[in-house]
């Protein structure tokens, strides 16, 4: 049984709680993504009840997320132990201002997966761009959603990050760093 399979009461319940997870289709998009680049760490920005964040690492990297949320924190690491991952790490904080201590200590990934608030992907983009090594790739969900509209348009133009979009719900953007 493959993960979305193996997740598919997590995603029912979660469609019936409201709780916005990516789901099966966009699923199927980030195990593509995973197979493509092999990311050996992953930083996850918004993991909600850990579904995506269990997608993420499930073909063997290690993951990071960061949520708000502590209450679905807490529901998101229980679903980790219930389906048997050792290799994701969870922490309670603003996604930006981990991340700008991550910067300033000089961690890197090799994948980054945002599905936070989208009023933060425009303050996220530097801070994504300094954690990913050449080569690094920043997957952003709900692309073509409006309030993504400023983040997709800088992205389209910064020759620093070749992007592209995965035509999947309301879009998948994944973003190669190239210098
Ligand atoms: C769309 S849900 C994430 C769904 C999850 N990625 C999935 O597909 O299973 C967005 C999550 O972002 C979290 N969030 C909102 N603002 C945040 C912030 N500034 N930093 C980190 N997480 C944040 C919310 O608490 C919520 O759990």
């Amino acid at each position: 049984m493959n993960i979305i399979e193996k997740l598919k009461d997590i995603e029912a319940d979660a469609k019936i709680r409201w709780i916005p997870v990516i789901g099966s289709s966009k699923a199927q998009v980030v195990l593509d993504i995973l197979s493509k680049y092999k990311p050996k760490r992953i930083l996850e920005l918004g993991c909600a009840i850990g579904y995506s964040t269990m997608v993420l690492g499930s073909l063997g990297g290690s993951v990071v997320t960061v949520d708000t949320n502590g209450k679905e924190i807490i529901e998101a690491k229980e679903n980790f132990s219930k389906f048997g991952f050792s290799n994701i790490k969870t922490i309670h904080g603003h996604g930006n201002e981990v991340m700008k201590e991550m910067v300033s200590t000089g961690e890197k990934f090799d994948l980054i997966f945002m599905d936070f608030e989208k009023r933060y992907y425009v303050a996220a983009l530097e801070l994504c761009y300094g954690l990913l090594g050449i080569g690094g790739v920043l997957v952003t969900d709900n692309i073509n959603h409006p309030k993504s509209a400023l983040f997709k348009e800088m992205m389209l133009k910064d020759s620093r990050f070749e992007s592209s979009l995965e035509d999947v719900g309301d879009g998948i953007f994944v973003s190669v760093k190239v210098s």
